[in-house]
């Protein structure tokens, strides 16, 4: 056995030894136990994933090729061809007289170690071979070579070159008959020296039938289950029993493998939680400068709260001049919406670019152009594409995705109290949603962490220097018929049509695409935002966000409700001006303007007259120029809101009484002096009535008020947003006092008439 104590020496000083033989067996002669060689030419995601997993358990890794060009096959491959046999065979010419040392051969882009070079050692040896290869199921490239395969009674037959452990000489000597060309097939080399008994008991080769080491996940993802311990996870093969320790992802099992590495070895456990979400973090407090991002940002739908969406990427913590803002509008109806945040905030950002429907531009072709803007200017540091239906309540949302530090990262924003988000945990076979054993605890945040995941949107930052290397083609997002995020997050995990040559079925070649390998991530170690719906938004209203009170409730109350509201509860914040009349903040300015101005632009006012048709009877006694809910198709949000926010209130105050939320009679009234400036002492057909002031005493008008004969009081400085609470009849006879000048508008609710 391995002490692991010998390690720490090598790895104080790997920088200037790793990388020379010589050195390497001179500082550590003893270590001839356990020797890693992996072939990688490029440092791909999946290369640091490996290399962080090695690290972990200390291995001992010598990586062949890096930087060399791939010549073994399809671009991008991880496993392959005859450059890994022959790069093998250069580096075992260098260790035919280690004897005693055991060398561990795998690919280092779709791989994870589960478990310690002790262990790998101690399943080796009791193997009993000098050579075991990873087994598969699947038999691959050459089935005919099948009837020559030894039997076996329990376990998988098939040899697969992904994983090769074995004495040094051993090795030396099946890799030292490599004379075929770069992109030649190694498995079907090795295969063929399997077949042949006389090397094979020779050579004394075996296979790993039962996965005591090597997991092999093509065709095999049925079979392991993760298995989470104090300090690491890993996977169990449940078919043989066995703990596996080098799991690999081969042919279309890569984003399972990202699946499992969230979890092994020791990215997320339940009792340590996220156990790498701090590497490679970067500071922007030590940055002299902050980072210049692109911020693209797309209205493809007609969306509520576009302005709360301006309002919170203004107040983003971040320093403004470093942000260059470029809008695709796609919608005639938020072009005013957009104009009026242009002219508040256009000096705000260091440029600001908004390009409108009359582009007639595709959603795919507009983020093809916001992301281009980032990609072709050098000095763009990140790209933040948002959609208008992400709500970010934090403001530190940027300054978090850039300190994550990946490539490409999106914070998870959620539909309020629903499991829908901006990520997928898993693909269905043809590339849409797939629900990830994970996906419900990512999305509650009972795992907290930073997700490789296979599908984002709405919300991602990108390095500008990978959408001017990996991704640098010009078009992401037009492709297929695919929805263009779908498009995006496709181009990132894969390039483009290649054959897959560990592929079971040489049918679909040309169909499936080799991975280029980037990671997309998902974090929910903050709380960032929410999603809101875009569905049923109706904007034939003059201020439609007022009627999604059903559709996005959360939103409609930071909208449209007073922000001391619910101190009304936890602090008694309200006021008794008479006896039995309170008085309390209830809607935002913005609620009042909003009313206001929907009711002004429906324009037909009652005139104040006693015949009214809009009510049963028509006839009204104490009449007042008014307009009803009804009439601009509000009645139902209105009473809507009696129930959520005035029912709680009247329990308060008239502590007993549980309120119908019921109300015939709702409307909004207009005192002016020109037309009704007053309205002369009455009771209301309610049980209660509430009365907002919905403009402002002194601004907007002079006079009004209300008085309440009975008690000689009257309340003459309506506070706009606050509302009144009175019973309606018998005790609380009242008038509305003169309008001077101006005009003043009150909303009005018989409730429980
Ligand atoms: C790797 O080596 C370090 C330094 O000696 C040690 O603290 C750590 O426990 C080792 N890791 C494992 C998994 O053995
Ligand atoms: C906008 O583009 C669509 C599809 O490209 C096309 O069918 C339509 O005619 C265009 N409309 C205008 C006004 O150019
Ligand atoms: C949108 O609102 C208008 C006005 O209230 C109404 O006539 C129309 O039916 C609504 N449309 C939908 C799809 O609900
Ligand atoms: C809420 O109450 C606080 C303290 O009374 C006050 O300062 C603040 O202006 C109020 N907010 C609004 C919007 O009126
Ligand atoms: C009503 O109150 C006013 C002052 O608030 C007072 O001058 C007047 O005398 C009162 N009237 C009655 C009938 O109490
Ligand atoms: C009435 O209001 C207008 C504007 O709102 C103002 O210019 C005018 O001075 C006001 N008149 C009086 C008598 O307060």
């Amino acid at each position: 056995m391995l002490g692991g104590t010998g390690y720490p020496l090598l790895y104080r000083d790997k920088t200037t030894c790793i990388f020379s033989w010589s050195c390497f067996f001179k500082w550590r002669p003893e270590v001839g136990k356990l020797l890693v060689l992996t072939v990688a030419t490029e440092e791909t995601d999946g290369y640091l994933r490996f290399m962080q997993s090695a690290n972990y358990f200390n291995y001992t890794i010598k990586v062949l090729g890096m930087g060399e060009e791939w010549r073994g096959g399809d671009v991008g491959r991880s496993i392959g061809g005859g450059q890994k046999v022959r790069l093998l065979k250069e580096a075992m010419e260098a260790l035919t007289d280690q004897e005693d040392l055991v060398v561990l051969s795998v690919d280092s882009y779709d791989l994870i170690f589960a478990g310690g070079p002790e262990e790998i050692l101690r399943k080796f040896q009791e193997a009993n071979h000098k050579v075991l290869f990873a087994a598969d199921g699947l038999i691959w490239p050459d089935k005919r070579l099948q009837e020559k395969y030894p039997s076996v009674r329990s376990g998988k037959r098939f040899l697969n070159s992904g994983g090769i452990i074995g004495y040094a000489p051993y090795v030396n000597k099946i890799v030292a008959q490599w004379n075929l060309h770069e992109n030649d097939d190694d498995q079907l080399f090795y295969t063929k020296i399997y077949l042949d008994s006389f090397q094979r008991e020779n050579l004394n080769i075996g296979l790993d039938h039962k996965s005591q080491i090597f997991q092999n996940l093509n065709g095999a993802i049925d079979e392991v289950l993760l298995k989470f311990g104090t300090k690491s996870a890993r996977v169990r093969n449940t078919v043989y029993d066995t703990l596996p320790v080098v799991i690999h992802g081969n042919a279309n099992t890569k984003m399972y493998l990202n699946y499992l590495g969230n979890y092994i070895p020791n990215a997320w456990n339940y009792e340590r939680g996220c156990g790498v979400c701090d590497h490679n973090m970067v500071d922007l407090s030590q940055l002299k400068e902050y980072p210049t991002v692109m911020v693209g940002v797309f209205i493809e739908q007609p969306t509520p709260f576009l302005s709360q969406f301006f309002q919170r990427l203004v107040t983003l913590d971040y320093p403004k001049d470093k942000l260059n803002v470029f809008v695709h509008n796609n919608e005639v109806y938020h072009e005013r919406h957009i104009q009026r945040f242009w002219e508040e905030s256009k000096d705000v950002f260091n440029s600001f670019k908004v390009v409108g429907p009359e582009e007639n531009l595709s959603q795919g072709q507009a983020r093809n152009m916001g992301m281009g803007l980032c990609r072709k200017d050098p000095g763009c540091d990140f790209y933040l594409s948002m959609d208008t239906d992400v709500m970010l309540t934090n403001r530190q949302t940027l300054k978090l995705l850039i300190e994550q530090n990946r490539k490409i990262i999106g914070p998870l924003v959620t539909r309020h109290g629903k499991l829908w988000s901006n990520f997928w945990g898993a693909l269905s076979l043809d590339g849409y949603y797939a629900r990830s054993e994970d996906y419900i605890d990512i999305v509650q945040s009972k795992r907290v962490g930073v997700w490789n995941i296979p599908y984002m949107a709405h919300i991602y930052l990108i390095k500008g220097e990978v959408l001017r290397n990996q991704l640098k083609e010009r078009n992401h997002f037009v492709l297929e018929k695919l929805d263009p995020d779908m498009a995006l997050c496709r181009h990132a995990r894969e390039l483009t049509n290649h054959r897959e040559k560990d592929s079971p079925n040489p049918e679909t070649f040309h169909m499936l695409r080799v991975p280029k390998g980037m990671f997309m991530y998902i974090t929910n170690r903050h709380e960032f935002g929410r999603l809101i719906s875009t569905a049923n938004f109706n904007t034939s209203h003059y201020n439609s966000d007022l009627w999604q009170i059903f559709e996005n409730p959360v939103d409609w109350k930071e909208k449209y409700i007073h922000p001391n509201y619910t101190r009304i509860f936890t602090e008694n914040y309200l006021e008794e001006p008479c006896p039995d009349v309170f008085w309390f903040p209830v809607f935002t300015e913005r609620a009042c303007d909003e009313l206001v101005e929907e009711m002004e632009h429906y324009g037909s006012w009652s005139g104040g007259n006693h015949e009214d048709k809009r009510i049963t009877g028509g006839y009204e006694t104490v009449p007042t120029d008014d307009i009803h809910m009804k009439q601009i198709g509000y009645d139902k949000e209105w009473l809507h809101f009696i129930r959520e926010f005035i029912s709680p209130v009247t329990l308060k105050v008239f502590s007993g009484y549980y309120t119908k939320g019921y109300a015939v009679m709702n409307f909004v009234v207009k005192y002016t002096p020109g037309r009704q400036a007053y309205l002369r002492p009455h009771h209301d057909s309610s049980t209660f009535t509430i009365n907002v002031a919905l403009n402002s005493k002194g601004t907007d008008f002079q006079g009004g008020g209300c008085r309440f004969h009975r008690y000689n009081c009257s309340v003459d400085s309506p506070r706009k947003g606050w509302s009144f609470m009175h019973p309606g009849r018998l005790t609380h006879l009242h008038e509305g006092l003169p309008t001077t000048n101006g005009t003043r508008y009150i909303a009005v609710s018989f409730i429980d008439p």
